[in-house]
């Protein structure tokens, strides 16, 4: 089996025309294996969210590849009508603010995505009680997300990133609103995720204290996207 869970080729996002043009990629060329955590850093309106969005088949890009798994799901347009469904199969998604639906329960929020893509109730149940295990708060499974600390709802919200079995987790800022300690046991956790499921995980965050638990770097630069290695000194970076 292949190791390359995403490949982007010359691609390109361009926002707005004429006058109001934002040019935010301009031909970047990166890969992403199975079993990798790696970090997208880069400034505020570097184009981070949009790149996730693109990757995640929920913003179009202008032109270019790109390849989730060994399929090849964007070739200067969409190859299918379907990118809702490459989106649940394929994809886990980790926001900074954890969107759990309020009015329904932890193991109700866990198990949404699961069912709605035909997994029957029992089994997803199950698998969303090991999930909630694992991330030790399987104790909530019938509390409201209201019920819950910050850190606890952000555990539930990578459990439900989870719980479709994606080959890739796109995680958004997943620790900015979260304290230090909180932050290092969220990116140990998802560097686990990584290692153990052979996830390919990108993460964006503005904390260089979480490289060194990542395996590489992506920074865009000059509205390309450029690989680093993690800093042993984090000063470096
Ligand atoms: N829907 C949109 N329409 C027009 N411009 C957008 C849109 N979404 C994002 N942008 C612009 O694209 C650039 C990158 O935004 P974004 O991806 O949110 O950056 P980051 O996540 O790195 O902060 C910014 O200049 C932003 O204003
Ligand atoms: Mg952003």
């Amino acid at each position: 089996m292949a190791k390359q869970a995403i490949k982007v080729e010359n691609l390109v996002k361009h926002f707005g025309k004429g006058d109001s043009l934002v040019r935010v990629i301009e031909g970047a060329n990166f890969q992403v294996d199975k079993g990798e955590l790696v970090a997208l850093i880069a400034p505020s309106g570097a184009g981070k969210t949009t790149l996730l969005m693109m990757i995640g088949c929920v913003e179009e890009p202008t032109s270019g590849k790109i390849y989730l798994g060994d399929e090849l799901v964007y070739d200067n347009r969409w190859l299918t009508k379907e990118q809702r469904k490459i989106r649940r199969e394929k994809i886990g998604f980790i926001f900074q603010a954890h969107y759990l639906i309020p009015f329904l329960n932890v193991i109700e929020n866990v198990t949404l995505v699961p069912q709605t893509n035909g997994v029957p109730q029992k089994e997803a149940e199950a698998f969303a009680m090991e999930l909630l295990d694992y991330f030790d708060i399987a104790d909530k499974a019938h509390n409201m997300s209201s019920e819950l600390s910050g850190g606890q709802n952000q555990r539930v919200a990578i459990a439900r990133a989870l719980a479709n079995k994606p080959q890739i987790i796109l995680a958004d800022e997943p620790t900015a609103a979260l304290d230090s300690e909180r932050s290092v046991s969220v990116v140990k956790m998802l560097k686990k995720i990584a290692m153990d499921q052979d996830v390919a995980i990108i993460m964006v965050t503005h904390d260089e204290d979480m490289l060194p638990f990542c395996d590489r770097i992506l920074k865009i630069e000059n509205k390309k996207v450029v690989s680093h290695d993690v800093p042993k000194n984090k000063d470096v970076i």
